[in-house]
Order: structure tokens, then sequence, then C-alpha cells
């Protein structure tokens, strides 16, 4: 996997010259001053004044393993992208994640938790950067950054405030279906083995003729769902704030390798316009009734990383890493989110991130790129220029171009995503209240939701909060003003 130097039996300098002590600082005299010269010592601390970058400014606590992805089912009839073609088996990545915490936070609290996916294919690596739920918050990429501040920390105390997140909830109606979704079980999950993934967004597939379907992926847990109430995850944060990271990393190693089957749910390219529901908007899914799952394979973690910092914490995701027979979708949250990735791992890491061990392509590259603070490989073309008469590569439209897009046309204009017949706020988070829940899933629901309203609300935030249940569900938001006028 790395390729790493040899390793020296005694303890060596960063440049490998034997080192003469490491209980000892060379001074003069027993207790006399340091000396400038122990160049040693002076490596020591400078190196650990930089252990750390930056977090993830978003999805910060993490854990991740190596796997693989086989395919079970031919779907080429709808993609040509190399890793989905029958009898593939492609090397991949996962890192799963909380997303307001920081890293030393607990894996325990209620939150929806990432789910990344690298695939490492023959066509180039495609990344898959999905949650455990199949919807989100807000659906214009210009309030991602709002929403995620209201989950953080208050500026004046440096607390998390549920006061800011029902403020900004409450204030944005569109949020209803994924907060409906997080109140509920699958807001806590038992482990990250226990939780399903999504690709959430709708992403175009292009099959061998160059016909283009709108697809949505579903990555089932074979472990099953299980997920952990309120109380055992407050317990849990204190016992062991590292319960997921801790569970992934020892059933791998003790051999028992967990699996997600994928299945995906596919749109014809022209029913797009007349969906009852905006195929587009992250707020939605796709009712299992229009779209029936698809199987396509399997995926199974067996290896943990050698090195967690290495392999996890330098680990670059980025939605725009799509291969040939794949495509973005009109999606305006997703359309964001191809800038916004390389462009913060730039930041955190450095721009040649992507020759670190796990962002590094197991395909052939024929970059142009060169230089830039910690290069690590040569420049792959002899003239740094394209085109170039010396052998440089060329871009291979014919065989690796897929139509580009979509037609679209219009005014410039800053206006909330076209509604479709069926398309409101509150619908689907009613349709989940009513016909997926039980009793007892709705009475968790609603305690949850009673238990995070009563903790630091204030009054007009919490009115408008008991409001918005009511537009979800009249009899939840009734039991949730019963609970927390009671409470
Ligand atoms: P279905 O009855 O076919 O699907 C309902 C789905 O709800 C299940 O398949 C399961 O998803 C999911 N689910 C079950 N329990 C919970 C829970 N506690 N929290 C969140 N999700 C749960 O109905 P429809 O497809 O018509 O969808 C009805 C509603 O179900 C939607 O409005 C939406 O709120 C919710 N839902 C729908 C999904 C979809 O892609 N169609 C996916 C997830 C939720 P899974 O099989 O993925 O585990
Ligand atoms: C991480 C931005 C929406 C899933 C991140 C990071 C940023 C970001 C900046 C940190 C990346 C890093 O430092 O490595 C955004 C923006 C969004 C958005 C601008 C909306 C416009 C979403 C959505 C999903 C998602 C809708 C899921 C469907 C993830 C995951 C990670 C992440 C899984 C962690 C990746 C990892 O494990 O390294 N996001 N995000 N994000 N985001 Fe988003």
């Amino acid at each position: 996997m790395s390729e790493s130097t040899p390793r020296a039996p005694y303890t060596t300098n960063n440049a490998g010259i034997p080192v003469e002590s490491d209980e000892h600082s060379l001074t003069v005299g027993p207790d006399g001053p340091i000396l400038l010269q122990d160049h040693y010592l002076i490596e020591k601390m400078a190196q650990f004044n930089r252990e750390r970058v930056p977090e993830r400014v978003v999805h910060a606590k993490g854990s991740g393993a190596y796997g693989f992805f086989e395919v079970t089912n031919d779907v080429s009839q709808f993609t040509r992208a190399d890793l989905f073609q029958p009898g593939r088996r492609t090397e991949m990545l996962a890192r799963f994640s909380t997303v307001a915490g920081e890293q030393g936070s607990p894996d325990t609290w209620r939150d929806p938790r990432g789910f990344a996916l690298k695939f490492y294919t023959e066509q180039g690596n495609y990344d898959l950067v999905g949650n455990n739920t199949p919807i989100f918050f807000v659906r214009d990429t210009i309030k991602f950054q709002d929403f995620i501040r209201s989950q953080k920390r208050h500026p004046a105390t440096g607390l998390r405030s549920n006061d800011m997140q029902w403020d900004f909830w409450t204030l944005s109606p569109e949020s209803a279906h994924q907060v409906t979704w997080l109140m509920g079980d699958r807001g806590i999950p038992r482990t990250y083995r226990h939780m399903n993934g999504y690709g959430s967004h709708t992403y175009m597939w292009v099959n061998g003729a160059g016909e283009r379907f709108w697809v949505k992926y579903h990555f089932k847990t074979d472990q099953g769902i299980g997920f952990l109430t309120q109380a055992e995850a407050d317990e849990l944060a204190g016992e062991d704030a590292d319960r997921h990271r801790r569970d992934l990393y020892e059933s791998i190693a003790s051999g028992d390798a967990p699996s997600w089957t994928l299945k995906v749910q596919i749109m014809p390219f022209e029913d797009a316009a007349d969906y009852r529901f905006n195929p587009f908007d992250l707020t939605k899914v796709w009712p299992h009734g229009d779209h029936p799952l698809i199987d396509v394979g399997r995926m199974v973690l067996d290896r943990n990383p050698e090195d967690y910092f290495v392999h996890i914490e330098q680990a670059a995701f980025e939605p725009s890493n799509m291969v040939p027979g794949i495509g973005p979708s009109p999606d305006k949250m997703l359309l964001g989110r191809l800038f916004s990735y390389p462009d913060t791992h730039r930041y955190r890491i450095g721009p040649n991130y992507a020759q670190l061990p796990p962002n590094r392509p197991h395909a052939a590259v024929g970059s142009y790129a060169k230089d830039g603070p910690m290069r690590y490989e040569p420049a792959k073309t002899s003239r740094p220029y394209a085109p170039n008469s010396y052998g440089g590569p060329a871009a291979d439209v014919g065989r690796f171009g897929d139509p580009a897009g979509w037609a679209t046309a219009g005014e410039m204009v800053r206006e909330a995503t076209v509604k479709h017949r069926e398309d409101d706020d509150f619908g689907q988070a009613g349709t989940m209240v009513r016909e997926v829940l039980d009793d007892a899933a709705r009475e968790r629901l609603a305690s949850n939701i009673s238990g995070h309203l009563l903790d630091g609300v204030t009054r007009p935030v919490l009115e408008r909060a008991l409001q918005y249940w009511r537009q979800v569900d009249k009899d939840l938001g009734d039991t949730v003003a019963a609970k927390v006028d009671g409470g």
C-alpha cells in the first residue's frame, strides 16, 4: 500500500542518522543548560508542534477501513462505469463519521453519520460521499454554512446550543423531513456497522450507448439496522466516547468483516420533468413504490488501516471524483459540493493531497499537475503543457466522454427549486411518522423531540417548534406539546 522506507532496529532522527539518547538532552554538565546543537531534541519538539492538520470543519470525528466492492447483478444497461460492470471487484476505502462534533466528541451524540466511500477503479477514483440518511436539512448550498454553524458552538459560550439548532430548523421548514429522521431511532445508530448508507443526491448514470438515467444509491447494512435509545447513548457517551470507532476496528480485527448490499433506484432521464416530487430536491426521497430497488453488489470492509492518521485523517473524499458512466444532477446541493471538498482538502492537507496513500489512484495517472508544497511524485509528463509534441498525454474524449449533462436555459435567477405536483416541506416527513413508524417508534420520537426542546430552547423558538411538528403531523405536534408543557 504505502511505499515506506525500511524500519531501523535502533532510534534514528528523521534523516535516518542514529541518535545518541532517547532519555537525555545534551547539556553542559548534568544540570547545565540545553545546547542548541542537540538537533535531535529540536527536531522532536518541532515535529511534535506540527503533528496536527486542522480537523475537518464538519465530520471531524470518524473511523474508517479498507475493503472491496463486488458486483453481483448486471446493471450495465444503466451505466458503463467500470466498477459496476458484471464480475468486477474493486478495492475501496470507507470513512464513517458524526457531523457536528469535534475530533474528541462522543460517537453516540444524536447526529447524522457520514458514509464516505472511495473506490479505486480502473478509470480513476470514484468517491461517493454520502450519509446514513437519504435526505438533508437544506436544499440549497448557500444555506449549508448557516446550517452547520447553528449545529456547532455558540460564539459567546463556546457551548452547543439547542436554541440555535431549533431556531435555524424552524426558520428553515425544508429541514422537517431530515429533523424527523434525526429525532427518530436512526438518529443514533447502534454502531457504524448497524446503519445504512445513502448517496442521498440524485446522480446521473450513462450507459455504453450514451443513454442517461437518474440514480439514487442505497447501501443496506447486512448486519441489520440497530439503534441506541437516548438514555443508552447518553450513558455510553460518558463510558466510552469512542464506542463506534472501537467497534469497527475490533470487528474487523477479529475477522468479523461488516458488509453492505448496494441497491439503486433508477429513473428514466425523461421522467424527471413530470415526476410528482422534484427528483433533485435533497429534502425528498423517491418512494420505493415509484422506483423499486435494484441489486448491484456488495461492499465488505475487511482491513483496518495500518496508521489511523495516514489513512483516515488524511483521507480526502470529494464528490467531484466521478468516473466515466457517472455524472452529477441538477441538485443545487450536489453542485456546490463539487467545489467545496477539493477546496477544503487543499487547505486542510495541502495541494498535493491526492498523492497520499489513501487518496492515490490505483489507476494510471496522466495529469499535467506539477510542483507545490510536499510534492512527492515526479511529474507524469516530460513537458508541462498540453498539447505538446514530446509524447504528452492527450484527452481521449471519444473513449471517455459522456454526454456532458442536461439541457438548460433561462434567465439567471435566485429562486427556490421548481415545485413539482406533490412538493411541500412537510409531506414526506408526515408519511414517515404515520406510515413507517410504529406506535413505539412514534412515542420514542415524541420523547426525543420534547427532551431536546426542554434543554435550553427559549420560548419563542419553542412555540415555533410546536407549530413545526403540528405541520409534520397534528397528533405528533400535540403529543410533543403535551410533553413539553408537562415537562
Ligand atoms: P416504504 O415503506 O417503501 O419505505 C419506508 C422506508 O423507511 C423503509 O424502507 C426504511 O428505509 C425507512 N425507515 C424505516 N424505519 C425508519 C426510521 N425509524 N427512520 C427513518 N427511516 C426509516 O415507503 P416509501 O419509500 O414510500 O417512503 C415512505 C417514507 O419513508 C418517506 O417519506 C421517507 O420519510 C421514508 N424513507 C424512504 C426511503 C426511500 O428511499 N424511499 C428511505 C428511507 C426512509 P430503508 O429500507 O432504506 O432502511
Ligand atoms: C465533509 C462541505 C453537504 C457528506 C465535508 C467537509 C466539507 C463539506 C467542507 C469537510 C471535508 C474534509 O475536510 O475532508 C459540504 C457542503 C455541503 C455538504 C458545502 C452542502 C452544500 C453534505 C451532504 C452530505 C455530506 C448532503 C451527504 C449526503 C459529507 C461527509 C463528509 C463531509 C460524509 C466527511 C467525509 C470524510 O469522511 O472525510 N462536507 N458538505 N455533506 N460531508 Fe459534506
